[in-house]
């Protein structure tokens, strides 16, 4: 296994192999965009737009960078945790291709996000529309995994509103764009750090490993780094990674005291119903009702219910009161407090997960 929290230089479909299988938590992907782009493209006043005109944005056919697309993502597939999660950022130009390649190896997509930008360039020719979002794929490694979320969290920073599928953020400029030695933007697609630590915050807490396979000026692992997550990063091209050695140096991690996760965030304790019997909170022979008390049933020392001839979990008991394949019973089942008012089950649950 790699060192952590370094950025390594190489092609990454060869430092993968160097990656322990079921070891990462979270990968950002940002790969070449093969935009196909043929001719210099000029603003109104003849200057030229800078666009990627690299070679690693060159391939040779659509199958050609599925192939490649393919193999890294299947890479991605191997190294992920089976409850870790996976985004990659793309535009029209490879966004579709990849959407199509990730759900043939059976990642399961959870959204795509729009990043609309709130200083986009213009369309100098006058021909298109304006080009003023990416698009962002946010996926688990299966249907089955139970990937993290920090659903609270984001609607907490969002004023309390459940946080959408739509973010604003500008382009990366000013101080935060890194430049060469001529002072020339470094780099043509470096990634905002707002956009990166917003990924971070919803999908990963402190201390989790973070994968991002196509570094460029390392602005996942900068963002990881901040955040007191660890980090790997991968990037193929010398220069972008100095640039991105020497950007991860200044930056400084946040205390943790700083990043702690809210408490309704963190993965809740599984409680059986039947410690709520063992541990005195409901006898043998108690009463279990349904919220308008037309349902009884009858609690047995094993911690199955029982009524008119049925017995079991207090979930397959409600799913048989209501005639269903399955009924969660923890919302349907109430018992009788001290005051002789019906409350939900589920609050002696709480009750008892606090104490634990
Ligand atoms: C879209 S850019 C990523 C920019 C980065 N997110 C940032 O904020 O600076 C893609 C990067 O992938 C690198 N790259 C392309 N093919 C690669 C490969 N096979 N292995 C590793 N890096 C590669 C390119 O050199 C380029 O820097």
């Amino acid at each position: 296994m790699l060192k952590l929290n370094k950025i390594y230089n190489g092609k990454c479909e060869n430092l993968f192999k160097k990656i322990d299988s079921k070891s990462i938590d979270l990968i950002f992907l940002d790969p070449p965009y093969f935009l196909q782009l043929n001719k210099k493209l000029t603003r109104p006043n003849h200057s030229i737009v800078k666009g990627v005109e690299q070679d690693w944005d060159k391939f040779d056919s659509f199958s050609s960078y599925d192939s490649f697309t393919f193999n890294y993502l299947n890479e991605c597939k191997r190294v992920l945790k089976d409850n870790g999660s996976l985004w990659i950022i793309g535009s029209y130009h490879n966004i579709f291709r990849i959407g199509t390649i990730l759900q043939n190896l059976d990642f399961w997509i959870l959204n795509d996000v729009i990043w609309s930008k709130s200083n986009p360039l213009p369309n100098f020719r006058a021909t298109r529309l304006t080009n003023a979002h990416e698009t962002l794929i946010w996926c688990s490694k299966s249907k089955k995994s139970k990937y993290k979320f920090n659903y609270h969290a984001l609607k907490t920073a969002n004023e309390d509103t459940q946080e959408r599928s739509i973010w604003n953020f500008p382009i990366c400029s000013g101080k935060e764009r890194i430049k060469d030695k001529n002072n020339k933007t470094a780099h043509p697609t470096q990634k905002p750090l707002s956009l990166m630590k917003k990924i971070i915050t919803q999908c990963s807490n402190s201390d989790d490993l973070i994968l991002e396979p196509f570094a460029g000026t390392g602005s996942f692992c900068a963002a990881a780094k901040n955040l007191r997550r660890k980090y790997i990063g991968f990037e193929e091209d010398k220069n972008y990674v100095n640039l991105a050695k020497k950007r991860l140096s200044k930056i400084k991690t946040t205390n943790k005291i700083n990043i702690e996760p809210l408490e309704k965030d963190l993965p809740k304790k599984k409680i059986p119903f039947g410690n709520l019997i063992h541990e005195g909170y409901l006898e043998p022979g108690d009463k279990l009702y349904n919220n308008k008390k037309t349902t009884k049933a009858i609690i047995l020392a094993d911690g199955s219910i029982k009524i008119d001839g049925n017995r079991g979990s207090i979930h397959k008991v409600a799913a048989i009161v209501n005639k269903t394949s399955s009924f969660n019973g923890w919302d349907y089942w109430h018992y009788k407090n001290k005051n002789k008012e019906l409350e939900s089950i589920d609050e002696l649950r709480k009750k008892l997960r606090n104490r634990t």
